[in-house]
């Protein structure tokens, strides 16, 4: 299959760009398209066999639900049923944004889509590419990220080229993605909502809007052998690089990383380390990749799937990562990052 690449201005784009992309969604095909957290694969969320489709690029896993992206909040009760009072909270303060929302869902949404869950996420994206391609398609559209299953999620245009060119219809390159870490997933389901995957809204904030909100047990580590997590797609191994990835966090991680990297060194292994700009001249000699500024922790939120990327394109195979504080937008950070490291990490 050839895939056809359409770069647009990400804030007027070309209408008779999205049209034709919208036409490949309406005959079931594929379209790669950028959202402010990442780019998405998108197809008919209500045609079954459409999404199918997208297991197949992807080679994502059956059991791994899908999440359905609107363009205007009224077309949500097509969907969701019960939104229950603490969601419309959650709703007017994050919506259209980084926010994923899980409801009861209607007979409409097919099980290709759930997982065969009696629930539902559906999204509500401000992104004006996908806004315009959801609203031009007329259906909400199931989209989990572009990469390649167990992959880092694509923040550029580029990255879903190198992991899905030739698999898919058509990709809406539409620039970088600006929050570059997916959406916040909360579930509103039931009395108490629960945050299932950290992002950049973070659960500092979802408290301020609504009070309480319970945290599932896979945003903050390793689950136990029988343990669930509450979003399926939370216990696979995600974001890794081909590289050994090992997290080192706490007062002494420059020294740390420097001792492990020249023993790696001289093991022959190609290293590379990831740190934020601020201990730029700390790691002098070795290949840094920079995440970011710990005074911006957003900017580390923006690039760090990039720069995870970039260690597989160097052919580094052992990677020495910066850690983080968990709090504020530094939770969403670290999940993705211990899942890249394999919940490899040093406390020094
Ligand atoms: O930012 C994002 O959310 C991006 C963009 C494209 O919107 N999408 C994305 O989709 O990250 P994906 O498929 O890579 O991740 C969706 C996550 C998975 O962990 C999945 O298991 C969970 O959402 N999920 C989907 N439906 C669910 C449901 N009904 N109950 C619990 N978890 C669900
Ligand atoms: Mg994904």
């Amino acid at each position: 299959m050839k895939t056809e690449i359409f770069a647009v201005d990400g804030q007027k784009p070309d209408m008779s760009v999205i049209r034709r992309c919208a036409d490949i969604i309406k005959n079931g095909g594929l379209v790669a398209f950028p959202t402010e957290t990442v780019y998405g694969l998108g197809a008919n969320g209500l045609d079954a066999e459409a999404c199918k489709g997208i297991y197949e690029a992807k080679g994502r896993p059956s059991d791994n639900p899908l999440i359905l992206h609107i363009s205007e909040l009224s077309e949500l009760s097509d969907l969701a049923k019960d939104i229950s009072e603490k969601a419309k909270l959650l709703i007017s303060d994050f919506w259209p944004g980084p926010m994923t929302l899980i409801f009861k869902k209607k007979d409409i949404v097919p099980d290709a889509v759930t997982g065969g869950l009696d629930t539902v996420a559906v999204r509500f994206p401000e992104n004006r590419v996908a806004r315009l391609l959801i609203k031009e398609s007329g259906v909400p559209i199931a989209a989990p990220s572009a990469n390649t299953s167990g992959k880092p999620s694509p923040t550029r245009a580029s990255h879903v080229e190198y992991d899905l060119g030739g698999r898919i219809d058509a990709i809406i390159d539409g620039g970088a993605c600006e929050f570059g870490l997916e959406s916040t997933i909360v579930d509103v389901s039931g009395e108490v909502p629960c945050l299932l995957r950290p992002g950049s809204v973070t659960v500092e904030e979802l408290r301020e809007a609504v009070g309480e909100v319970a945290i599932d047990k896979a945003v903050l580590g390793k689950l136990n052998e029988g343990e669930r997590p509450k979003a399926p797609g939370m216990k696979y191994t995600h974001y890794s690089p081909n590289a050994e990835v090992t997290i080192v966090r706490g007062e002494g991680k420059v020294q740390k990383i420097t001792e492990l990297a020249n023993s790696a060194v001289k093991d022959g292994k190609n290293v590379g380390i990831l740190a934020v700009e601020e201990n730029k001249a700390l790691y002098e000699g070795f290949n840094v990749l920079f995440v970011g500024t710990i005074s911006e922790p957003e900017s580390i939120a923006a690039n760090i799937f990039k720069m995870l990327r970039k260690c597989d394109y160097l052919g580094y195979d052992y990677v020495l990562a910066e850690g983080f504080e968990e709090k504020g937008i530094g939770l969403a950070i670290m999940n993705r990052l211990k899942k890249a490291a394999g919940y490899n990490i040093i406390e020094v």
